[in-house]
């Protein structure tokens, strides 16, 4: 990997930008105008875009604005899964495949057309309509990556109903709160899942879940593992029963542009996860634009993997919406990267000639851990166009995927955007915008974004300051479920009147934007958001805890991981075998994603005269750097100690 290194140095040392070839530019979807066009009208802009859109009846105005409430295009009518699935079908294009879909076992495979896909979603909106579900009702999705749960997303959306999908790598407890918050009543899900070789235990999880979910009156069950599942009588219901005995048509409604789509959980700064709202016309006119234009999507040849999980927003616009409305041939896989050998990524992108690559840069950095011999034993040729999404990307990285994996032909495109964004709002343009390794670089046509300071006023160039985002945007979220104030406090009040996005990021002497990765107490790990008050909350609730402190610490793979400190009650005797039961007992409570990576048991913790924990410093023992200021502590000694302490352990290892 050395020479790697010194050709990053060498690069970054000229400011090196790559540009794509004449050849790229002179096919690429967007064009050097376009950033003037948005910029001068971006109403129209978007206007543009969403006519692009198919509707029942036409918007007449694009937004109306109430900061912080903006509307987009709201007297128009549609149908979410209208746009996805029938009028491509329409269109004469029923036999385009729409997923080639890869299980986690070797040789699990299908082929799914967007005619198949009407047809099931058909099936499953009927089989809904059924079980009771109307316009306006929650139904929780609680699936692995498979067709069907693409399928139960657009059945919900056919028929109104918003649909929050709980990611499967999410616990009993943490999907039960979930399903309360939003107030679901139906819940799909499967028997389990295949990842790292083995069936997962949903059905388990759904079953411990709704003994504290009383209104769930309804439960339909994918078989994908065959394993044996509990039943309950008269809730449970097979989906190959319900759903597979329906008709194949369903006459599809069309809604208020406005109409609730989805609710998404993700975490914020507290303990209790965000439900964000995304409503149907803005977000599919936000997630299929930036889809055809910072992918440079060519819908009729392009095969496009966003190798993301449906649990995260990522999935939701760049596997299910964002594709799908443009017609687009998605490749699904189930597993992780290296089921069935290290190489499985680079079989599956040989065998069906990906085109466009998105992934998260904790996956990047794992592939190129394990060597240039894997995707060097491929032919990758078919691949264009990469793109990165969820942390910062480190030049190495980059520069890693741009040679390797991209033969250095490739435009890499990091994007950066949110759960509550919707869709891409910081990226390069490939065919138009340079590119620089590890730059998110400008803001999307139609989207104006700034780096200010505490009073809102721009930061000169080379300066950190926050990210914030000037005007609305269509895939904007319309809130936090159940809780308006919260809304308005987490995103428009700490730079009035703007949205602020929790994230640092600076502009460089070219005015190109590189974003620096949150500033507040949200964690990023292996590109997954988690909070410091969730992880804390977890560990206080454990009966041998008094205290706990958690931070992210910068970690070569993970970007960040999870550091735990945490002080025992008074008659606790430590055993031995604690901190794998606190570890047993978060991953219990939200799910193995939020398994500190350490805990470290400690007497006591640094705190202020007032008493508030000094996270900063427990930073600094974290990342193993010198202590910084210590003088408004109690008691400078406790930090002390604890750096000791962190010392000696890490030296154990
Ligand atoms: O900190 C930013 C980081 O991921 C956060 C959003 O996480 P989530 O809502 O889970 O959505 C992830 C997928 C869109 C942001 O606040 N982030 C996302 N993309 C980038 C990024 N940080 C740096 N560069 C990016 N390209």
């Amino acid at each position: 990997m050395s020479e790697h290194v010194e050709e990053i140095e060498a690069l970054l040392h000229e400011g090196r930008r790559f540009f794509p070839s004449p050849d790229f530019v002179a096919q690429a979807n967007a064009t050097k105008s376009i950033y003037e066009i948005a910029d001068a009208d971006p109403e129209a802009f978007w206007a543009e875009q969403a006519r692009g859109l198919t509707w029942e009846h036409p918007f007449s105005t694009a937004l109306n604005w109430t900061p912080p409430n903006a509307t987009w295009f709201e007297d128009g009518l549609l149908n979410a899964s209208v746009n996805c699935l029938d009028r491509h079908v329409a269109a004469g294009l029923g036999d385009r495949v729409a997923y080639f879909w890869v299980g986690e076992p070797e040789g699990d495979q299908r082929r799914i057309t967007y005619a198949d896909l009407l047809a099931m979603v058909s099936q499953a909106a009927n089989a809904l309509t059924e079980l009771g579900v109307k316009a306006g009702d929650r139904v929780a999705i609680y699936l692995p990556m498979i067709p069907e749960a693409v399928a139960a997303m657009l059945a919900c959306a056919r028929i109104g109903a918003p649909h929050s999908v709980i990611f499967g790598g999410f616990s009993a407890d943490a999907l039960a709160n979930r399903i309360l918050d939003a107030d679901c009543r139906v819940v799909i899900t499967a028997d389990g899942g295949f990842r790292r070789g083995a069936p997962s235990a949903l059905k388990d999880n759904v079953d411990a879940a709704l003994a504290s979910c009383p209104d769930v009156h309804a439960v339909l069950v994918v078989r994908r593992t065959e394993q044996a599942v509990t039943w309950v009588e008269g809730r449970d219901h097979w989906w190959h029963n319900v759903v597979e005995r329906q008709a194949m048509t369903h006459t599809p409604e069309a809604f208020p542009a406005e109409h609730p789509l989805y609710v998404m959980y993700t975490s914020g700064t507290t303990a209790k996860p965000k439900g964000i709202l995304h409503t149907t016309a803005g977000y599919l006119t936000h997630v299929s634009t930036t889809h055809r234009m910072v992918f440079d999507l060519k819908a009729d040849r392009d095969v496009v993997w966003t190798a993301a999980d449906i649990g995260w927003v990522t999935g939701h616009s760049y596997i299910v919406y964002g594709p799908l409305c443009n017609g687009a041939t998605s490749v699904l896989y189930e597993g992780v990267p290296d089921a069935g050998g290290k190489d499985r990524w680079w079989r599956i992108v040989e065998e069906f000639g990906v085109t466009i690559l998105y992934t998260a840069p904790t996956t990047i950095r794992t592939l190129m851990k394990w060597g240039d011999g894997f995707p060097d034993s491929h032919d990758l040729s078919s691949l264009r166009l990469l793109g990165s999404v969820g942390e910062p990307i480190n030049p190495e990285a980059w520069m890693w995927y741009r040679s390797v994996i991209g033969g250095n032909n490739c435009p890499i495109v990091d994007t950066w955007w949110q759960t509550e964004t919707g869709g891409i709002m910081v990226t390069p343009l490939p065919g138009v915008t340079a590119t620089k390794p590890g730059a998110a670089m400008r803001a999307f046509p139609g989207i104006s974004v700034d780096v200010v300071d505490h009073e809102g006023n721009s930061v000169p160039d080379g300066e950190g300051g926050f990210l914030v985002v000037n005007r609305p945007w269509p895939g904007m979220t319309r809130g936090i479920w159940g809780d308006p104030e919260r809304f308005i406090e987490t995103y428009w009040s700490q730079v009035p009147g703007r949205y602020f996005a929790g994230d640092g990021a600076k502009r460089d002497e070219d005015g190109d934007l590189w974003v620096l990765g949150r500033i507040d107490d949200v964690m990023n790990v292996s590109g997954h958001r988690l909070s410091t008050a969730e992880v804390e909350h977890a560990l206080v609730a454990h009966h041998a805890v008094a205290e706990a402190a958690v931070v992210g610490a910068a970690d070569a793979t993970t970007g960040q991981a999870i550091v735990a400190f945490v002080t025992v009650k008074a008659n606790v005797v430590v055993a031995e075998t604690l901190v794998e039961e606190l570890r047993a007992h978060v991953g219990q409570l939200i799910g193995p994603i939020a398994k500190p990576k350490t805990i470290l048991i400690t007497p006591e913790l640094p705190k202020t005269r007032s008493g508030k924990i000094m996270r900063r410093l427990l930073r600094d023992v974290a990342e193993h750097r010198a202590l910084g200021d210590t003088t408004t502590l109690l008691d400078p000694a406790v930090v002390e100690m604890i750096d000791e302490l962190m010392r000696s352990s890490s030296s154990d290892d």
